[in-house]
């Protein structure tokens, strides 16, 4: 595997393989890889000639008194787990190659950033935007895949590809959990050993509201507050939201029918942790996705 610094050694990169007719699949990320992120290198892996990573730990997506000092690094354990799953490049650029000098473009979506995490991180969506706008730019690959942990991320960007006409396929990739069922996520390092039980309590308010749904529960309303009590019970856990939203615009569902996600965050600790099951409900049909 190659690691690659500087966006011209990239183009170039990726130039030359376009001209032997290949296709370039692409997994952006921030690092501190885990089997999720494992997860999307061998989906990309599986479906395409080229692989490309990126890891860059954004500055533009992380609030005034977020973690972005604090967020973890580990560039060589990366290194290792891109080299195991097949990975062809590693591109990792320096916050002065990606931010030469301060942005005057942003992508925004304020329809879509101003829900669910968007209430306590009001200027992150529009970090995240406009950080994979530039990626998807440099890399130019066919096919990009997301983690559907990220759920309003991934709507966030299908959104703007579409709207921009970017020419770029979009996968999101299922979620990968603990023994537990808690979400396989970089910052899951924040919690304590005495926080680290608590956290299941996310995935399993989520799990009982997916079978509730399947049992035949149709009301929003009785859905959230299910979720909304089973993890703010939870001893040490703070709840942030609990809602049941429309997949791709993320607008508040009142019955549960169509493309929905059920999705929660809470503060547990120094964590903040985010969840969420998207589900297909047609009449009595229940998918769970
Ligand atoms: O999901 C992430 O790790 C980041 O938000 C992303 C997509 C790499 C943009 O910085």
């Amino acid at each position: 595997m190659y690691t690659i610094e500087t966006i011209r050694e990239l183009r170039s990169y990726i130039k030359s393989a376009r001209q032997a007719g290949k296709s370039i699949g692409y997994v952006a990320t921030m690092g501190y890889l885990h089997e999720g992120h494992a997860s999307l290198v061998q989906t990309a892996r599986a479906e395409s000639d080229v692989v490309v990573v990126s890891i860059f730990v954004n500055p533009l997506q992380f609030g005034p008194n977020e973690d972005y000092e604090d967020y973890p690094r580990d560039l060589k354990k990366d290194q290792q787990l891109l080299t195991d799953h097949g990975c062809d490049v590693l591109f990792a650029p320096s916050v002065t190659e990606m931010y030469p000098r301060p942005m005057a473009t942003f992508v925004d979506l304020p329809q879509l950033s101003d829900k669910l995490c968007g209430l306590t991180r009001p200027t992150h969506f529009r970090g995240v935007a406009t950080v994979v706008c530039k990626l998807l730019n440099i890399v130019q690959p066919d096919t990009a895949y997301f983690g559907q942990k990220d759920g309003q991320q991934v709507a966030v960007i299908r959104r703007m590809v579409n709207d921009l006409n970017l020419p770029v396929r979009i996968v999101s990739v299922p979620i990968v959990r603990e023994a537990d069922g808690l979400a396989k996520s970089s910052r899951n390092i924040y919690l304590t050993l005495e926080e680290r039980p608590h956290a299941a309590i996310l995935s399993r308010a989520l799990k009982a509201a997916a079978d509730a749904i399947v049992d035949g529960e149709r009301s929003a309303l009785v859905i959230t507050e299910m979720m909304a009590d089973a993890i703010s019970t939870e001893p040490g856990v703070r709840l942030d939201y609990a809602e049941v939203v429309e997949t791709s615009t993320l607008q508040k569902a009142q019955t549960i029918e169509g493309n929905l996600m059920l999705a929660v965050a809470a503060f547990i600790g120094k964590a903040r942790l985010i969840d969420n099951i998207p589900i297909q409900v047609e009449g009595t049909h229940v998918e769970l996705l």
